[in-house]
């Protein structure tokens, strides 16, 4: 039987496109550790907070729209001030360069990149109070591979990246860090069109040699978004069963 530890308990945690998939699957597991979770989506993800029960609460957010985040902050706060914040809605068309249209590139870019800078906006001033919080974006380990049709994708998942960096600079000494997390092929909704061949063609260049699961990412992200992460900031912290290798 698996052990539950609670490290997230009195923690209230925020994690975006959590109808599904990977977002569900952290939402999921930051509930396990004793965090009250925020569960939002384009539409009320219900089906996640009935899954979590009482701890969770679920919201409407679409990340593109500031108001929506404005909105968020003050619906939010009966459930409490918000520590962790875990942006992983995320859109992704392929489009090779000549048939991407810039409606495409411009919501590519303010769903994956666009959020992160808002919910910095608005949940920031709730953790400096509190000189405690986690920022966890979720990007993509497709930066690091030679991928078509994913230029736009890609510019927003190493925006990402930089993102992180930039905004662990300045609250570096509020006790806040902000880190990236670049999951592989991941099991999910999203990937159902590609072929069991394509599929495999992507997992047997990882050293582990299976698909990636949703609770596959949700290791790195509790450890990230918990006290024993204080130290770790700036960072970009690949999950894909060893396909993407630095150096
Ligand atoms: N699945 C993979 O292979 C894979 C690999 C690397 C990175 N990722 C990243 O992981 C994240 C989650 O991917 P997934 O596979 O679980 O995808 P998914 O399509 O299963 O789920 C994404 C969720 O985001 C929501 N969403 C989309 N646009 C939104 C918006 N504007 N506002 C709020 N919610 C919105 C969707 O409604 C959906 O519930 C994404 O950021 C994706 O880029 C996925």
């Amino acid at each position: 039987m698996k052990t539950s530890i609670r490290t997230h308990e009195g923690r209230v945690a925020l994690v975006t496109g959590a109808a599904q998939g990977i977002g569900q699957a952290l939402a999921l597991a930051l509930a396990d550790r004793g965090a009250e979770v925020i569960v939002t989506d384009l539409t009320l993800p219900q089906e996640t907070v009935n899954k979590i029960g009482p701890t969770g609460h679920a919201f409407q957010l679409d990340v593109t729209q500031e108001e929506d985040w404005r909105s968020l902050l003050l619906k939010g706060r009966d459930v409490g001030e918000v520590d962790i914040v875990v942006n992983n809605a995320g859109y992704f068309p392929n489009r090779f360069i000549d048939d991407l249209d810039l409606a495409t590139w411009r919501k590519t870019i303010a769903t994956n990149l666009d959020s992160h800078f808002l919910s910095a906006k608005y949940f920031l001033p709730g953790m400096r109070k509190k000189k405690w919080g986690r920022f966890v974006g979720i990007s993509s380990n497709m930066v690091g591979l030679a991928i078509t049709g994913m230029s736009h994708y890609i510019a927003s998942k190493m925006g990402i990246i930089g993102f992180m960096r930039g905004l662990a600079n300045d609250v570096a000494n509020e006790g806040i860090t902000a880190n990236a997390v670049l999951p592989g092929l991941t099991n999910t909704l999203a990937i159902a069109p590609q072929s069991e061949e394509q599929k495999r063609a992507v997992w047997d260049q990882q050293a582990i040699k299976r698909l990636g699961e949703p609770r596959d990412l949700t290791g790195a992200v509790l450890f990230l978004t918990s006290d024993d992460a204080a130290f770790i900031t700036g960072q970009a912290i690949v999950v894909d069963g060893g396909q993407y290798r630095i150096g």
